[in-house]
């Protein structure tokens, strides 16, 4: 079985460089549905999820081929297949993002129910609410979603909650429909800017990014384009934390700063010395970090991807932190594996307590889902003795060369 062996009690010195953001170039690549023509990704991650979207693309007739230097190059000429082939959606939630773009290009998209996944239920309610108010049919049956509209209209959508996929998904649908669409209540993220940012490059028309209400004026095609992914706030938080926990000194370069406000403000409250610079940020650790409470939140609120490598910090600083997850109704999974690392912590529906511990101790512990890998990797780099990570194929869905990245800082690490 995939695993991976850490000899903790390393302290992590160096210099390392942020790779591209996963959830930004996801729902970019989906875009691509969209688009008339060739294009460039650049900056984009060597990793699982990105494969996987690139066979949903291959499948829908997009062609794809994969350059060097974190390079995708896009040709987008042939017709566009409608049906989302099961085993891509059902392995990866974020293939559902094609549904929108297929819509939109095509007036037809069959797509299989996502379903849930180990943090929770995510249902998919929002995204076709906003569907139905762009004017498409909406079935779901047999376990497909199947959407059919002749021509989008532009109109007002409300979302309940600022669902960063649903205001993804009706933001490409929007761009080719017709007249004025505005999706209030959307989501802040950075990824959404970045799709935004990418969408216009292609001739969207798109204003509002980065405030609660995006405006998109139809119109009648999108064009290929080059275009640099922004880099991925949630590895850099996650090397950041490797940093911070192994009372280490890490400067991580390529960063967009005011993505990380949200982690940066914690990390300061726990005591950790921070330095940002243009584009790099400096994480020095202590002995004597402290407990601080965490509540996730929407963009620009703790990020909830942050939650479970926080987690691991706070479980080896002094004093009681209370930790509250407000997005995901089932994001603890790690809080059990770090307890059979020597973690003090008591759960209780969505909060977590945490009582801080001298030091943890290396065990055998499993990976349930991305970011719970990574809080179990953080765990392991401050702990006292070996610990075996198993399940390691969820760390790659989503961090490229995360190993070689520690070890570079002198954390001992194989695979
Ligand atoms: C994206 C990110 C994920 C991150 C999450 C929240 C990608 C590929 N994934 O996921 O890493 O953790 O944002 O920042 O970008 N919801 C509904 N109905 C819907 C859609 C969502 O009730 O139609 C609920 C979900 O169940 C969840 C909350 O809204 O409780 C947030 O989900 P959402 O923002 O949509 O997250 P994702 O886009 O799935």
């Amino acid at each position: 079985m995939s695993k991976l062996i850490i000899e903790g009690g390393q302290t992590l010195i160096g210099e390392v460089t942020s790779s591209g953001a996963k959830n930004a170039a996801l729902p970019i690549l989906a875009a691509t549905v969209l688009l008339e023509g060739e294009s460039e990704l650049r900056n984009v991650p060597k990793l699982m999820d990105i494969v996987t979207m690139v066979r949903m693309l291959n499948a829908l007739g997009v062609r794809t081929e994969f350059g060097p230097n974190n390079t995708v190059r896009i040709w987008n000429n042939k017709k566009i297949r409608h049906i989302a082939p099961y085993e891509l959606v059902t392995a990866m939630r974020a293939s559902f993002f094609v549904a929108g773009p297929l819509l939109a290009k095509t007036g037809l998209a069959k797509v299989p129910l996502p379903g849930g996944c180990a943090i929770g239920s995510r249902p998919i309610d929002l995204h076709l609410k906003g569907f139905k108010a762009l004017g498409a049919e909406v079935f779901v049956e047999h376990g497909f979603v199947e959407l059919k509209a002749k021509r989008l209209v532009g109109t007002h959508i409300y979302l309940d909650f600022p669902s960063v996929g649903a205001t993804e998904n009706i933001m490409m649908a929007a761009c080719l429909a017709e007249g004025t669409t505005v999706i209030e209540n959307a989501a802040l993220e950075p990824e959404i800017t970045d799709l935004g940012h990418f969408l216009i490059k292609a001739g969207a028309k798109i204003e509002g990014l980065d405030t609660p209400n995006i405006t998109i004026h139809g119109v009648e095609k999108l064009h290929g384009i080059q275009y640099d992914v922004i880099p991925d706030r949630v590895e850099i938080g996650t090397l950041m934390i490797a940093g911070a926990i192994t009372g280490g000194d890490v400067t991580v370069h390529n960063v967009v700063i005011p993505h990380l406000e949200p982690l940066i403000r914690k990390l300061k409250e726990c005591g950790a010395d921070i330095v940002c610079e243009r584009n790099l940020i400096q994480v020095k650790g202590n002995k004597d970090l402290i407990a601080v409470d965490i509540e996730t939140q929407p963009f620009p609120g703790f990020p909830t991807d942050m939650q479970a490598q926080m987690m691991s910090l706070l479980c080896v600083v002094k004093g009681n932190s209370k930790v509250k997850e407000t997005i995901f109704e089932n994001r603890f999974m790690h809080a059990h594996e770090l307890m059979r690392m020597g973690a003090n912590i008591k759960l209780d529906k969505n909060y977590a307590f945490i009582s801080g511990v001298e030091t943890l101790s290396g065990a055998e512990v499993r990976i349930t889902d991305l970011r719970a890998g990574a809080a179990l990797v953080l765990a392991g780099l401050a702990a006292e003795g070996e610990t075996i990570v198993y399940g390691l194929k969820h760390l790659k869905r989503g961090y490229e060369n995360m190993p070689e990245k520690i070890r570079a800082l002198g954390g001992r690490i194989v695979e």
